[in-house]
């Protein structure tokens, strides 16, 4: 296979940039490497029948996770020549590395991942960066530079608008103070740690504005129900909820409902909006969660990149996706814009 110029794959990212501009414009965070990557690639690759991409999924256990395989197999499935080993680390850093070098071991033409957390993935993906296997980095981060390109939604961006949103609410109220309760993803994760400090950032517009507890429930509702419970017994006047992702926000309610609370005069904010039965996107349209922000799993765009590199074209180091903020008077038009089931 013929390997791109650089200068086409330049080209290509223009081309991206200006068919998708809001995916672009997202991208706040300055980033010092180039803007295509040739770490981590050592083709041209071998003219094959059939590619295998090993995907090695965080956990299949949540359902924003589910619907990134789904997207990667339906993706994988427009290509002839493309076939997809799903492995599933059920949130254990030790089973993801296992299975990424059960992958290596097999010898996959390339690897997609999504890491539980940065530090315990960093090496594995390295290793797999030197045996010469290009690897995608899907929405959570691994540390250093070891890896092909990243691709996912900027979670810092996310927690500014959160944060602004809040800030205005809390103006608007006439809360002073305004008092916040956070639920936080797994610390290890990244974006747990941007979506927390893009949130602080956001909220600065309102000096009234103020986290006054903030726990870590793992990204999970099960995790969540109990943390909130607590939170929400030991400070009954909050008046906003911050939770990292949907199911954690749905978590905050049903504590609230246990707890024969009023969330009516509370804000509720989320992120995911998935559009599904149960997702974040029903939940706004039904009225429970107040706001939450898409955040695209990248699916679709892991596989186009990786079809991409095995083709010879060299990548970007990072594609950021854009989100929405999704709130009652756009609920219902995203949700259609999704195909919402
Ligand atoms: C699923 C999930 C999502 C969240 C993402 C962050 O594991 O918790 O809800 O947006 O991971 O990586």
């Amino acid at each position: 296979m013929k390997r791109t110029s650089r200068f086409q794959a330049i080209l290509a990212i223009c081309v991206l940039a200006i068919g998708f501009g809001p995916l672009m414009v997202a991208a706040q965070t300055p980033d010092a490497s180039p803007a295509t990557s040739d770490t981590c690639i050592s083709g041209p690759f071998e003219e094959k029948e059939t590619y295998t991409i090993g995907m090695s999924q965080a956990n299949k256990g949540e359902p924003w996770r589910q619907a990134m395989n789904d997207q990667i197999e339906a993706a994988a499935a427009q290509y002839d020549n493309i076939e997809v080993v799903f492995a599933d680390a059920a949130q254990d850093n030790a089973k993801q590395v296992a299975d990424v070098e059960g992958f290596i071991q097999q010898g996959v033409d390339l690897i997609i991942i999504s890491p539980n957390e940065a530090a315990p993935l960093t090496d594995v993906v390295a290793s797999a960066c030197a045996e010469g296997i290009p690897v995608i980095v899907l929405d959570r981060k691994v540390n250093g530079d070891q890896f092909t390109m990243w691709i996912g939604a900027d979670n810092t961006v996310i927690g500014e608008h959160a944060g602004a949103y809040t800030a205005q609410w809390c103006e608007e109220q006439g809360f002073d103070p305004c008092l916040i309760g956070e639920i936080r993803g797994l610390e290890g994760s990244t974006p747990a740690q941007e979506r927390g400090d893009g949130f602080r950032t956001g909220l600065e517009a309102n000096p009234a504005a103020e986290i006054i507890a903030s726990q870590n429930a793992d990204w999970l509702r099960e995790r969540a129900i109990p943390v909130s419970q607590s939170m929400l017994q030991a400070n009954p006047d909050l008046n906003v909820i911050y939770a990292h992702n949907d199911p954690m926000a749905e978590a905050a309610l049903i504590s609230a409902e246990n707890l024969g609370m009023d969330m009516d005069s509370m804000l509720v904010i989320g992120i995911d909006g998935l559009p599904t039965p149960d997702g974040g996107l029903r939940s706004v349209i039904d009225g429970r969660i107040d706001v939450t922000y898409v955040y695209p799993t990248g699916g679709q765009e892991a596989v186009d990149w990786a079809v991409r590199i095995l083709d010879g074209e060299l990548p970007p180091r990072e594609i950021i996706l854009d989100t929405i903020e999704v709130t009652p008077e756009n609920a219902e038009e995203v949700y259609q814009q999704f195909g919402g089931e």
